[in-house]
């Protein structure tokens, strides 16, 4: 089907943004896309995560895992890591991101958590699968768009620590800062991914949910974003009916997308403290070789630190 994709995934300039933008634009027949249509009601899919344990349970064969192999070549800090360092995949889905990270970053403990415990079975069996025996692996049940990180993975003391409420400055945390008051509290993590996850959660709850990733990175951490962009093939697909807001789009099983631009992007990482880094749209060509088809995929690779 798709057979270059993969490799070509992390190849961002196949083509100019503005060229699908000139396209969908200038095409009546796509002018819903455009516009934001007050009578849509994003709010009847505030119970968003139904959808997802439901999409998990059917998906249980494995045959719709997918291993994310660019990921490390888009992301080479998760290589050049010191040792002990610890990452947060937030929305493991199953387990597409945390297993290349897990394969090909021995210095890196990770968590991972998804709001459908469905997600977190189908990433333990992948993981089983594709790599045995890991030790440095923890999966927790979290819907990050609603409630905060568990207390073992940034107590109150930590989450005040990292905002320089008790240490007096803003002299930062290093990598190796351990929690003094609870045992049980990791002390935050130095990277938090977030990996086609965003887009799934309700618009109006993206800020928030973005906050609450800052809040358990330790000062100088990154959050490395790769999500759907404007105009991407798939969001031309969704039929007007399906438009729920703005750029925001509900699958037939329920489960919702939304198409990032990158204003869009920078404003709600921004506006939660993070200091851009990286932030660019990648656009690839893709070739449908059963069906002789070119498709103009179109995703937002982002970086972003909080400050130390
Ligand atoms: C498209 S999958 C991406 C999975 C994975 N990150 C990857 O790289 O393939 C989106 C995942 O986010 C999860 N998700 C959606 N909303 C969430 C939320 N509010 N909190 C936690 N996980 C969420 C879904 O259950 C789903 O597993």
């Amino acid at each position: 089907m798709e057979k270059k994709m993969e490799a070509g995934e992390y190849h961002s300039k196949d083509f100019d943004w503005e060229f699908v933008k000139n396209i969908v634009e200038n095409d009546p027949s796509l002018s819903h896309h455009l516009h934001h249509n007050p009578q849509h009601d994003s709010h009847k899919y505030q119970q968003h995560s139904q959808p997802w344990q439901d999409f998990h349970s059917r998906h249980s064969s494995g045959k719709f895992f997918k291993e994310r192999r660019y990921l490390l070549k888009e992301f080479p800090e998760l290589v050049s890591c010191e040792e002990n360092s610890k990452l947060l995949e937030v929305g493991c889905g199953n387990g597409s991101t945390v297993i290349p990270i897990l394969r090909g970053s021995k210095n890196i403990t990770v968590y991972a958590c998804d709001c459908s415990s469905e997600a977190l079975v189908r990433t333990k069996e992948n993981i089983d699968r594709s790599i045995a025996t890991v030790d440095n692996f923890h999966s927790f049940c979290c819907d990050f768009s609603s409630s905060q990180f568990p207390n073992w993975l940034a107590c109150n003391h930590c989450r005040d620590n990292f905002m320089g409420k008790h240490s007096g400055g803003s002299k930062g945390v290093d990598i190796k800062y351990k929690c003094s008051l609870n045992e049980h509290c990791i002390g935050g993590v130095d990277f938090v991914t977030l990996v086609f996850t965003l887009s799934a959660v309700p618009k109006e709850r993206m800020p928030r949910a973005i906050k609450e990733c800052f809040a358990v990175l330790k000062p100088g951490g990154l959050l490395l974003f790769r999500d759907y962009g404007l105009y991407d093939m798939t969001m031309l697909r969704f039929e007007p009916e399906k438009c729920i807001g703005f750029r925001e789009y509900v699958r037939s099983d329920g489960t919702l997308s939304y198409f990032f631009c990158l204003d869009t992007v920078r404003r709600l990482f921004t506006d939660a403290g993070f200091i851009e880094v990286e932030l660019e749209n990648c656009c690839v060509k893709a070739v449908n070789r059963r069906k002789g088809k070119i498709m103009y995929r179109v995703w937002v690779h982002g970086k972003f630190q909080k400050a130390f």
